[in-house]
């Protein structure tokens, strides 16, 4: 195992009507004056926003609001929402909503203390050493941002997609109640369970050696989507089996699966460009990706993919010729995948085979700031990447 530092301060207020407590964990976190942030409307259409208004009201919190996020948050609101915290001089930023208001709300948050221009921060120009404080109530089990200290915004300019990580963006408090997971579409609770295995995957796929109780802790979250996945999606309201998968979303992605090892993220990098350029869900788009990119670098290590295999998929160890359970397992995750409805392929997913080559150059070198490779796994340029991309026809 190799040294690590893990610093995941965020309170979790967990279960049902929770957030009703917005106003007390705001005021406890030192909040005066919010700025709720919202996204499309199922906020509105559920009645969640009134009772957050509510909750701050009964706690004499003054509050303002700005909504209209969109899956895959884009930069134009987030310099609107910056110019307004400066404006009104908010000190406690709200994220009601998914991962997409929560990463939008996390760029918000350094932007309006950072005097350049917040991009700099995703393009690797500058560092985040301050972000005002951001608490959340998150309406869907994916992304894993109500605890982690990641980011993602894409800049409208060129669509380039990318993240921003820092401690200081971990948020004060997460509200999880998995009863506001219940009015998702099907689809979306299916894209965010595939978001929750990818967490989990590129945290897998690792050369640091003897990692075994991360091994086993993200074999047994993995294991658990597998029993509780189809069952939210065929059943909305199975509050336990989303209880579940809520807390699996968070445990995947704050890292605490992934300290002491290296990680891959290649998978995440060339589905980012997907999502970017199609306007895909991020999970859908990881459906496609992941088999691919498994089957492109199984031959990196195939006794870890042979682990996976036997472990959370249950496959035959192949002692003669591993390679067969590596590829078993990775069958295994494709049908998983499209039994709950996530597409197969590029076409399923609205990609176009003319844009491959742009796709993957985009990948590797971004807007030039990239570095030629992607992957921590096994580097990958990109030839290697568009071969990937072809995979996935
Ligand atoms: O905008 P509204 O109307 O709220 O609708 C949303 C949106 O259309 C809807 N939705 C959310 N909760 C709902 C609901 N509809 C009905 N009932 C509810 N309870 O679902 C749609 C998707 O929401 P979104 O926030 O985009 O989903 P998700 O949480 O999957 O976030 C995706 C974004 O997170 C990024 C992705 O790249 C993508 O941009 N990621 C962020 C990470 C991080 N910060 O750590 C890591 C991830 O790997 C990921 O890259
Ligand atoms: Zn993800």
């Amino acid at each position: 195992m190799e040294n690590f530092n893990f610093y995941s301060p965020t309170f979790f207020a967990f279960g049902k009507e929770r957030e009703n407590e917005c106003g007390e964990l705001v005021t406890r976190f030192g909040g005066r004056k919010v700025l709720i942030h919202y996204g499309g409307g199922s906020v509105i259409r559920t009645g969640l926003l009134d009772r957050v208004r509510a909750s701050l009201e009964k706690a004499s919190i003054p509050y303002i609001e700005l909504g209209g996020v969109k899956p895959n948050p884009r930069s134009g609101l987030v310099y609107e929402g910056i110019e307004l915290c400066k404006k009104e001089a908010v000190d406690f930023i709200l994220a009601v909503g998914g991962g997409s208001v929560i990463d939008s709300a996390k760029a918000i948050a350094a932007g309006t203390l950072y005097d350049g221009d917040f991009w700099d921060f995703y393009e690797g120009k500058a560092a985040i050493t301050k972000a005002l404080p951001v608490g959340t109530v998150l309406t869907i089990s994916a992304a894993g941002s109500e605890g982690s200290p990641d980011s993602v915004i894409t800049k409208e300019e060129g669509m380039l997609k990318r993240g921003a990580g820092s401690d200081f963006l971990r948020p004060k408090f997460s509200v999880l109640n998995p009863a506001l997971t219940q009015t998702l579409p099907a689809y979306q609770t299916a894209c965010g369970i595939t978001d929750i295995i990818a967490h989990l995957y590129e945290r897998y796929l690792t050369n640091t050696k003897d990692v075994e109780v991360t091994d086993r802790m993200i074999e047994a979250l993995i294991l658990a989507m597998i029993t509780e996945g189809p069952k939210v999606v065929s059943n909305p309201d199975d509050y336990e089996a989303r209880a579940n998968i809520m807390w699996a979303g968070m445990m995947a992605h704050n890292n605490s699966c992934g300290v002491g090892r290296s990680q891959d993220w290649t998978s995440h990098g060339i589905e980012h460009e997907l999502s970017a350029l199609y306007d895909c869900a991020h999970g859908a788009g990881l459906a496609v990706t992941m088999p691919a990119v498994f089957t492109y670098n199984m031959k990196h290590d195939v006794m870890r993919f042979a682990q996976i295999a036997v472990r959370v998929w249950g496959c035959q160890m192949d002692f003669a010729n591993p390679c067969n359970t590596a590829k078993a397992g990775i069958e295994a995750l494709r049908s998983f995948l499209i039994s709950i409805g996530m597409p197969k392929n590029f076409k399923e997913l609205g990609a176009d085979e003319a844009d491959i080559e742009r796709l993957a150059h985009t990948c590797c070198y971004g807007d030039g700031s990239g570095s030629g490779t992607i992957g921590g796994f096994t580097p990958l340029s990109q030839s290697d990447v568009e071969a990937i991309y072809r995979l996935m026809l």
